[in-house]
């Protein structure tokens, strides 16, 4: 509920420009006044927000100050202490992360014939799939292709996506599409039965799917079911704290902790497909996130320690809508489905001053622009930044009943606080999203180590720089499937050799050699809210 003077009065002025506004199309930048907001007001632009790696496979890059930290951060065990002849799961396959991915892939690599594990930090299902809201892409209409899909991705993607990865990720959507479909995901649907599809920022057509504005959660449940239907073994609780290898260097496993009990146990594999998802959880540049609990760049560090490389880690994506207020759900997702289906974000005089629909790099700064050097951002009833997002557009446009049926979760989400947005705009400030980079895979899903497979957002080079709305949906669908494919049926030529921690001592060694001592146990693991005195407790430390 708005009762602060300033606010009310902010609104009147959106209420009263609304029905013009509604009416109003405004211009796309040019791509000079996009470079120029980007760099002026993005957050990837901040330069001391990023450090330089010392160690490792992309020694002399730069990443955010704390994933530089848990990069290059202390192992969690002491392979002398870790007795690596006593072996407690044996599989073809491990699936480390429960999300869209980690499912996609072990229902894929089931099929196949693999005896298949997936361990998970907190229960399958829990992850950044689940939280996924707007939809996911694909080109499946008539006067849509793969090849417009395609353009849409590279040139949102700042051209620096790899190519190879694009071209899959794009024609191999359609097919996507149906399996979910096949699998019972309740996609929305008119009454002739044909998909529902919709814009998303930077799409030149329409075709954005979805199951309302719960897309993901509808996804992860059905994958959740399949996984379970098929009895593929999921040990939940469960984190992989360091990667195996053999004495070929080949990736043969993981150290896993109970996050209970705190054993160690140790898994033996012919294939590890890493799906531990995004990083929102370490807050870059004190950033609130729209990410799931576990979302602390888990995968990406036990990569990097066993020397795969990363590709764009030094880029994130802030969603230009998060929730500004209530704090309640600060940082929580508002869908780009509610500028997908008419609302413009206006300033504090009800001014539009971005086309809703820009990129969300380019949305975002723009958003940040209108707080920070316009000064035309509304000041939050609890000190912090927004702008309206003018929610009451879409039934002016589309006619009354749209928003509970298009975006109930939306409707409820700011309902539980006393804000109604069919009549009322709420507020929205930028929130991280997502990790646009990850670790470097090739079109096999295949990392630099060999039989060490990545999916989902631990990945990077499918995105380029930026990704695209419902891109990621997508890439888990995708990517995940493939990864299962490929990894169950390497893993019928592989003989595991002994298995080895040598990476982590060679990796402590050059921790040495470049003078760093002591810092951040990593993986993190699970992010820490808590009083620095209590932290001892939150580290996992063995
Ligand atoms: O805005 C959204 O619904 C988010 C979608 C996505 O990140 O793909």
């Amino acid at each position: 509920m708005y009762t602060d003077e300033t606010l009310l009065a902010s609104i009147k002025k959106v209420e009263a420009k609304r029905a013009a506004n509604a009416a109003l199309e405004p211009r796309r930048m040019t791509a000079d006044e996009k470079d120029q907001v980007l760099s002026t007001y993005h957050p990837d632009y901040i330069k001391s927000q990023f450090a330089t790696l010392r160690i490792g496979p992309n020694k002399g890059d730069k990443v955010p100050l704390e994933l530089a930290d848990l990069l290059q951060g202390r192992s969690r065990i002491n392979p002398k202490d870790v007795d690596l002849s006593h072996v407690d799961y044996d599989v073809d396959v491990l699936v480390i992360g429960g999300g869209g991915a980690g499912a996609s892939a072990a229902i894929e690599a089931h099929n196949a014939g693999a005896k298949v594990m997936v361990v998970t930090k907190l229960r399958m299902g829990d992850a950044n799939t689940m939280m996924a809201e707007g939809g996911i892409q694909a080109a499946d209409k008539p006067g849509d292709s793969p090849a417009i899909h395609f353009l849409d991705v590279y040139g949102g993607g700042h051209f620096a996506a790899k190519k190879e990865l694009v071209y899959k990720l794009v024609n191999e959507a359609p097919e996507a599409i149906q399996w979910l479909d096949s699998l019972g995901v309740e996609f929305d649907k008119d009454k002739d039965g044909v998909m529902i599809t919709t814009h998303g920022g930077g799409t030149s057509r329409k075709r954005m799917h979805a199951a309302k504005d719960y897309s993901g959660a509808e996804i992860m449940r059905t994958l959740r079911d399949e996984v379970m239907n098929l009895g593929v073994p999921v040990v939940d609780f469960t984190s992989a704290i360091e990667l195996l290898k053999d004495e070929k260097g080949d990736c043969a496993g993981a150290v896993l902790l109970n996050m209970e009990t705190k054993e160690v146990r140790i898994a033996r594999a012919k294939t590890v497909i890493i799906a531990t998802g995004g990083a929102g959880r370490l807050h870059y540049q004190g950033f609130p996130t729209s990410n799931h609990y576990g979302a602390t760049a888990d995968g990406l560090v036990l990569a990097y320690r066993a020397g795969a490389r990363l590709l764009y880690a030094d880029t994130l994506q802030y969603h230009p809508t998060g929730a500004a207020f209530p704090e309640q759900i600060f940082g929580a997702l508002v869908t780009e489905k509610v500028r997908s289906l008419g609302a413009k974000v206006v300033n504090c005089d009800g001014d539009v001053f971005v086309h809703p629909l820009e990129t969300r790099d380019v949305e975002a700064a723009a958003i940040i622009r209108e707080c920070k050097g316009e000064h035309k951002g509304i000041t939050t009833p609890t000190g912090g930044m927004g702008v309206w997002l003018d929610t009451p557009m879409i039934e002016l446009k589309n006619g009354a009943g749209t928003i509970e049926k298009r975006i109930p979760a939306m409707l409820r989400m700011f309902a539980k606080y006393g804000i109604d947005i069919r009549k009322e705009p709420i507020l929205v400030y930028p929130t991280l999203h997502y990790q646009n980079g990850g670790v470097e895979i090739d079109t096999n899903c295949e990392s630099n180590v060999r039989n060490l497979f990545v999916a989902g957002e631990a990945s990077g080079g499918i995105h380029g720089r930026n990704r695209l709305m419902g891109n990621s949906l997508l890439d888990v669908i995708v990517f995940g499937r493939d990864a299962g494919k490929v990894a169950a049926a390497r893993s019928k030529e592989v003989q595991v050799g002994k298995l080895t921690l040598c990476h982590v001592d060679a990796f402590n060694k050059e921790r040495t050699g470049a003078g760093i001592t002591g810092g951040t146990y990593s993986p993190k693991l699970l992010p820490d809210y808590r009083r620095p005195d209590m932290n001892k407790e939150a580290t996992y430390e063995l």
